[in-house]
C-alpha cells in the first residue's frame, strides 16, 4: 500500500483554502488514490463543536484535525487539512505528528479577502460585531517555510492546482504524470525551492 500524506493549508479566511482543497481532491481521486478533506468549518461543526476562537481553541482544534489526519494517512488516505492555522508553533507541532506533512501557504492579501468575504464574516468584523477574526483584530503569522507558497489573487485555481500536484510529486508523494500542465523550468523552481528549504 501507497504511504499516505497530509497536505496542510494555511491561510486567512476566504484565501482559498476550500476551493483549492476541493480542486486537488478531485485531481487526487482520479489519479486513484483515496483522499479525505479535512476543512476547519466542517470539523468545527461535529469534532470541534463547541470550540472559540481563542488561541487555545484553535490550537485543540487544529491537534484534532492532525490526529484524526495521522490515523488516516497512516492507512494510505491522501489527507488534505485546510484550516486557518495562524500560528506557526502550532503549525510545527502538527507537522511532527503527521508523517509526509506538506505545508501549503494559501497566500491572499487581507484587502482582497475582504473584497471576497463569500461569508458576510469580515463585514461583521470591521464593524466589531466579530471579535478576535483572523486577518482583522486576531493575528495570522505567515508561515516561515512552507513546501508550497498559492498566490491566489495572481494565479488560477488551474495553475496553482498544477504547481501543487508538481510538488507532490517531486516529494515522491504521488508518481510522477508527465506533461500535466507545467514546464521543466517550473519544475526546476519547485525542486529548488524545496532543496533549498531542506525538504528534499
Ligand atoms: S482555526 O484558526 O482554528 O484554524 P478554522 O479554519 O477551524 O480556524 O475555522 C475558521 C472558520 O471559522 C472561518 O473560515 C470562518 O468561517 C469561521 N470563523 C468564525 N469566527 C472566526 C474568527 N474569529 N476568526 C476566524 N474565523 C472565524
Amino acid at each position: 500500500m501507497n504511504d499516505g500524506f497530509c497536505i496542510w493549508f494555511t491561510g486567512l479566511s476566504g484565501a482559498g483554502k476550500s476551493t483549492l482543497a476541493k480542486l486537488l481532491e478531485d485531481s487526487l481521486l482520479e489519479r486513484g488514490l483515496r483522499v479525505e478533506v479535512l476543512d476547519g468549518d466542517a470539523v468545527r461543526t461535529n469534532l470541534s463543536k463547541g470550540l472559540g476562537f481563542s488561541r487555545e481553541d484553535r490550537e485543540t482544534n487544529l491537534r484534532r484535525i492532525a490526529f484524526v489526519a495521522n490515523l488516516l494517512s497512516r492507512n494510505g488516505v491522501a489527507v488534505i487539512a485546510a484550516a486557518i492555522s495562524p500560528y506557526q508553533s502550532i503549525r510545527d507541532e502538527v507537522r511532527g505528528m503527521v508523517n509526509n506533512f506538506v505545508e501549503v501557504f494559501i497566500n491572499c492579501p487581507v484587502e482582497v479577502c475582504i473584497e471576497r468575504d463569500p461569508k458576510g464574516l469580515y463585514k461583521k468584523a470591521l464593524s466589531g460585531e466579530l471579535k478576535h477574526f483572523t486577518g482583522i483584530d486576531d493575528p495570522f503569522e505567515p508561515p516561515l517555510k512552507p513546501e508550497v507558497e498559492i498566490r491566489t489573487a495572481e494565479e488560477t485555481p488551474q495553475e496553482s492546482l498544477n504547481r501543487l500536484l508538481l510538488t507532490l510529486e517531486i516529494l515522491r508523494l504521488i508518481p510522477a504524470m508527465p506533461g500535466q500542465g507545467y514546464s521543466d523550468e517550473e519544475a526546476a523552481v519547485l525542486q529548488k525551492r524545496l532543496k533549498d528549504l531542506g525538504y528534499i
